[in-house]
Parts: C-alpha cells; sequence; structure tokens
C-alpha cells in the first residue's frame, strides 16, 4: 500500500565520484555514501521528477519488477531517492535553492559537517604515533632553490603596545575559575564584531566597517555569545548585535558540558569563561558573488575576526583559544538557526589567565618567546 501512495525524487543534494575504480554515489545533505553501478546513475536519472515505483517498474521493462522495487527502496535507505513531503526531501530541496548559485562547488561545507571527532586527550604517545601517518612530517619551511638571496636588515622588534600584544598571543588552555568583567567583554565584542564606522558606495549604499576586513565588504559574519562565567550576566546564548551593541538572549542554555559538547568534548573549554559561536550569514555574500569561490571568501572572513579576536583578547589580558572542532548541528539547533541560511564556522573563547605558578610561568615564556627563541607550548 505504501509504494502506490508514494512519490520519490533524486536528491538534488548529489555527485558521484569514482575512486580506485569504483562509483560512489554521495548525498552531501545527509553525508552518506554508498558505492553503486553504472545502472544506479540511469535509475536516479529516472527519478529527475516525483515518480512512483510502478513507473520505475514500466520504465525498466528489462529488469525484473521485484529488482526494480527494491532498488528503489535501497536507494531511499541510502538518502539518494528521497520521498514527497518527507522531512530529508525538503530539507535537500532548502539546500538546493538556497545555495543554488555555489552548488555543487559549494557542496564541501555540507559534506564536512558534524564530523566524528575522538577524544586522543588519554592516548598514550605510543598510540599516537601508530595513527599518525608513518612518511615524515612535510618541511614547514621552504626554501627556492637557485635563487638570489637578499638579507633582511636585522630581526628588530620595536617595543610597542602593539608588538608585546601580537609576541604575547598564544593559544591558552588554562584559565582562572574568576568570573569575566562584563565591561571587559563589552569591550571584546564591540572591538571584535561591532560596527566601528560606515562606508559609502554609489552602487550597495551604506556598508559597515568593523575591525576586520571583509570580502565586499558583506561582512557576512554574526556572533553568538555563550556565557558562562560573567559577572553580572546570566548564564545562557546570546546574539551580538553588531550595529546597536547590545545582546539579545536566545536560552539559559549554557552549562559547562554543554560548551564540552559543543567543542567536540575538547576537556579545556569546560573551565572557559565565555564562549563567541560565529556563524555566517551565506545570502549577504552569495547576493553580490554568485561563483562558488566566494564561499572562500567567507571562511577567510571568518579567519580574520579570529586574529582580531585573538589580538584584542590577548590586549584586554585575557587568555583566548580558538576551536574548528565543533558539533555544527548541536550548536545550530541552540542558536536557533537552520544550519542553511546561515551556519556555524567557527568557535572562540576566553577566561581569564590561569594564575597557577605554572601557567604563570608559560604566560610569560610565550610573550618572550620570539626574542628568546621557540618554547615547549601545546597542539
Ligand atoms: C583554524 C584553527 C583551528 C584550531 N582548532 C583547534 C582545536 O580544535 N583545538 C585546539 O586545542 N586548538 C585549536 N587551534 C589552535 C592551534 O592548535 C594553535 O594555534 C597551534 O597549536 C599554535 O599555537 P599558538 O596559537 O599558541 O601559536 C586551532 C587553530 C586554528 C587557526
Amino acid at each position: 500500500m505504501r509504494q502506490q501512495a508514494i512519490r520519490w525524487r533524486r536528491a538534488r543534494c548529489l555527485f558521484l565520484y569514482w575512486r580506485d575504480g569504483r562509483l560512489f554515489l554521495h548525498n552531501f545533505a545527509k553525508r552518506l555514501t554508498v558505492s553503486g553501478k553504472p545502472i544506479t546513475c540511469e535509475v536516479l536519472d529516472f527519478f529527475g521528477e516525483w515518480r512512483t515505483h510502478r513507473e520505475a517498474i514500466a520504465h525498466f521493462a528489462d529488469y525484473k519488477p521485484s529488482s526494480v522495487r527494491s532498488a528503489v527502496f535501497d536507494l531511499e535507505k541510502h538518502g539518494l531517492l528521497l520521498p514527497k513531503n518527507s522531512p530529508e526531501a525538503m530539507q535537500d530541496m532548502r539546500i538546493a535553492k538556497e545555495w543554488s548559485a555555489w552548488l555543487p562547488e559549494g557542496s564541501f561545507h555540507f559534506s564536512t559537517k558534524d564530523a566524528a571527532y575522538v577524544d586522543r586527550s588519554n592516548w598514550s604517545l605510543d598510540r599516537l604515533k601508530a595513527v599518525m601517518p608513518k612518511t615524515p612530517q612535510p618541511k614547514f619551511v621552504k626554501t627556492v632553490k637557485g635563487a638570489e638571496k637578499v638579507l633582511l636588515p636585522a630581526r628588530t622588534s620595536v617595543d610597542s603596545e602593539f608588538t608585546r600584544v601580537l609576541m604575547a598571543r598564544k593559544t591558552h588552555r588554562r584559565f582562572s575559575k574568576q568570573k569575566l568583567p562584563l565591561e571587559t567583554l563589552s569591550q571584546l565584542l564591540y572591538l571584535v564584531w561591532g560596527v566601528t564606522g560606515y562606508l559609502y558606495s554609489p552602487r550597495f549604499g551604506k556598508l559597515f566597517h568593523k575591525t576586520s576586513p571583509s570580502g565586499g565588504a558583506r561582512h557576512p559574519g554574526e556572533v553568538y555569545l555563550m556565557a558562562l562565567r560573567v559577572k553580572g550576566l546570566k548564564p545562557g546564548l546570546y546574539h551580538y548585535h553588531t550595529a546597536h551593541h547590545r545582546l539579545e538572549m536566545i536560552s539559559t542554555n549554557a552549562t559547562r558540558e554543554k560548551a564540552w559538547l559543543y567543542c567536540a568534548r575538547q576537556h579545556f573549554v569546560r573551565d572557559a569563561a565565555a564562549l563567541f559561536l560565529m556563524t555566517a550569514v551565506f545570502r549577504r555574500t552569495m547576493w553580490k558573488y554568485q561563483q562558488a569561490r566566494a564561499y572562500r571568501v567567507v571562511l577567510l572572513d571568518a579567519g580574520h575576526l579570529c586574529q582580531t579576536f585573538c589580538l584584542v583578547a590577548t590586549w584586554l589580558g585575557l587568555a583566548p583559544f580558538c576551536t574548528a572542532a565543533l558539533k555544527d548541528t548541536l550548536i545550530e539547533e541552540d542558536l536557533g538557526i537552520d544550519g542553511i541560511r546561515e551556519s556555524v564556522l567557527y568557535v572562540a573563547g576566553i577566561g581569564l589567565p590561569a594564575t597557577s605558578a605554572r601557567a604563570r610561568r608559560q604566560f610569560s615564556r610565550s610573550a618572550d618567546r620570539h626574542a628568546a627563541g621557540p618554547s615547549k607550548g601545546e597542539v
């Protein structure tokens, strides 16, 4: 009965590739990959429109009806055919429509979401070595062979507030238990994500100026604060309004456990005072730049913002970190964003610097390390 009522269509979020001579089909919205035979392509081609399995049986008359029927169900099971009006068909259509300018290349964004992370924090060195490539690490420095060498004036670091901040910037993974003052948080939000001025363009009108550059001044980035230990602020999830410099409370859903889960169970994140969940509203950039290459621009923008964040936080005497290991869908659901028009890209966090003697030693060593040579750090 079910079979007669149902109509299926080929997923729009689909690409095919060959690896080691085998054909693979990948639904990037569902992140499902399955190997197939060339005939699979023909069946999927037939399902370009909504069709029933009876129509498929009539079309593929050279095959046994039972095998056509089971092929249709198999293709549904692997996310390649989607039943009409199902949540996955709706999601598939929304991605195809919203991202039409940047697909298929932009499928990378969806294919790489919600990756599985393995907690290796307790692994022994031997165990870690066992999963690393057996080839030597690539060289970290490139030398152009045969090129004429031009010596530069001696390396000097002018002693200024700016160079001290640059030299002191490092990734912190230990924090004091102290609460973060709201004034400091406010300064950080404004100096990193706030609108600091306006540009006027004859074609695009009034555009934002911020402390980080943005491709085409489109500023696709948004930021959400997860306040965990901020003096005078209820723990919760907040959206930062970049033009009005205010917080908009989304929920009181902010715990150390949630922070740990958001950042793929990295232990140090539990002790942060606040997280900054950085998202992008793709349309802002896509509207102007309809080539998939502009997806790179969105990622580059996020990188700029994060470096500004690290430097401003360091200048404010805070202990910043950033992480690309994050659980996209979990964060997006809690923020109430759809992961299609707006998606999380990057997470940054802060605490006050740890005050233990060991941490203080590490902090001052890192500030001096460019003058004193390499120091033992953490990765
Ligand atoms: C894009 C990006 C992603 C990162 N992801 C993580 C991460 O998931 N976890 C983490 O502990 N550090 C992460 N880091 C921090 C790096 O490990 C760190 O920058 C590196 O070890 C060099 O140390 P430094 O920042 O103190 O110079 C990330 C850094 C960048 C730029």
